[in-house]
C-alpha cells in the first residue's frame, strides 16, 4: 500500500460496485462531486465510461465481482492511486424473477454469488484499507424486505438483500473494534432502468412504475439521485454515530 501525501489525505477514496448504471452511477457521481476519488466497478466497460465521463476524479475497473479473483482486483485498484479505500458501496445486484416452484440453478446462483457472496469477500478483501482509514461499508438492500414482508416471484432475490441488512448490523457489531461502519440504504421502487434490463418492455414498466407510485405515500417512484444522496451522507464522518441501520429511501412505501 502506498502512502498518500499530506495534500490529498482529505481526498477519500471510494469503491462503488455496480456504477456503471442506475443508483450506482448517481452515487459515483455525487461522491466525485464532492471532491472524492471513486472507483467504479462492473462488467460493462462503455457503461462505466459513460459514468466517469466529465466527472473528474472517477476512475474505472472493468470486472465481474463473482469472480474469483475480483475482490482483490477491486482493492488492489481501488489503492493504486492512494492507498486507502475510505468508502464501500456493495450496490451491485442480479434481479432475476422467477416463482419458487421453478427456479433454475444458474438464476439462483447468480443472484446469490453477485447480491451476496461478493460483498462479503469484497469486504473482507477490503478490511484492512478501510481500518486503516476508519471507513464505512455501505450496503443497498432494498425496501422491498423491510419488516415482515414477502416478495413473491423474488423470492432468491429478497433472502439475499435480506441478509444484506443481517450483514449491515453483524459487520457493524464485528468491525467496530477496527473503525469501521457498516450502514444500509433500502431504496424503494426506483426508475434506473433496471426494469428494461430485466427485459420488460417499455408498457409492462410503466404500468408497474405507476401502480408503486400508487401505493407510495410520496406518490412518485424514486429518482436515482434519491437514494444516492442518502448513501453520501451516510458515508460522511458527520454520519459517524449511525452504524448496524439501515435506511429506507422509498417514498413511505415500506410503512404502508
Ligand atoms: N431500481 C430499483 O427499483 C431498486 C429498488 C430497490 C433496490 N434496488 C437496488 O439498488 C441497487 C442498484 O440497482 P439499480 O436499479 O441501479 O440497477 P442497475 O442499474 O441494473 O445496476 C446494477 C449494476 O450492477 C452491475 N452488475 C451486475 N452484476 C454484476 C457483476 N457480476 N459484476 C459487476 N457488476 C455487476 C451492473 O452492471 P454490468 O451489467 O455492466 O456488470 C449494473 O451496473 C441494486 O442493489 C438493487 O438491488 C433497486
Amino acid at each position: 500500500m502506498t502512502h498518500s501525501s499530506s495534500s490529498d489525505r482529505a481526498r477519500r477514496t471510494v469503491v462503488v460496485t455496480g456504477g456503471g448504471t442506475g443508483i450506482g452511477r448517481a452515487t459515483a457521481r455525487a461522491f466525485a462531486a464532492g471532491g472524492d476519488e471513486v472507483l467504479v466497478v462492473g462488467r460493462t466497460a462503455r457503461t462505466l465510461a459513460e459514468t466517469a465521463a466529465g466527472h473528474a476524479g472517477v476512475r474505472t475497473l472493468t470486472a465481474d465481482i463473482t469472480a474469483p479473483d475480483a475482490a482483490e482486483r477491486v482493492v488492489a485498484a481501488a489503492v493504486e492511486h492512494s492507498g486507502r479505500i475510505d468508502v464501500l458501496v456493495h450496490n451491485a445486484a442480479a434481479v432475476l424473477p422467477e416463482p419458487a416452484g421453478s427456479l433454475t440453478p444458474g438464476s439462483v446462483r447468480t443472484q446469490v454469488e453477485t447480491n451476496l457472496l461478493a460483498p462479503l469477500f469484497l469486504t473482507r478483501a477490503a478490511v484492512p484499507a478501510l481500518a486503516a482509514a476508519g471507513g464505512t461499508v455501505v450496503c443497498v438492500g432494498t425496501a422491498a424486505v423491510l419488516g415482515r414482508r414477502a416478495f413473491p416471484g423474488l423470492s432468491v432475490y429478497g433472502a439475499t438483500k435480506a441478509a444484506m441488512d443481517f450483514l449491515v448490523r453483524t459487520w457493524a457489531v464485528e468491525l467496530a473494534p477496527r473503525g469501521i461502519r457498516a450502514v444500509g440504504v433500502a431504496p424503494g421502487e426506483t426508475d434506473t432502468g433496471i426494469g428494461e434490463r430485466m427485459g420488460w418492455s417499455a408498457g409492462e414498466i410503466a404500468r408497474h412504475q405507476a401502480e408503486a407510485a400508487a401505493r407510495t405515500p410520496s406518490g412518485r417512484v424514486g429518482r436515482p439521485e434519491d437514494v444516492a444522496w442518502w448513501i453520501v451522507r451516510l458515508a460522511r464522518p458527520e454520519a459517524g454515530y449511525a452504524s448496524g441501520t439501515v435506511v429506507a429511501v422509498d417514498g413511505g412505501a415500506s410503512v404502508v
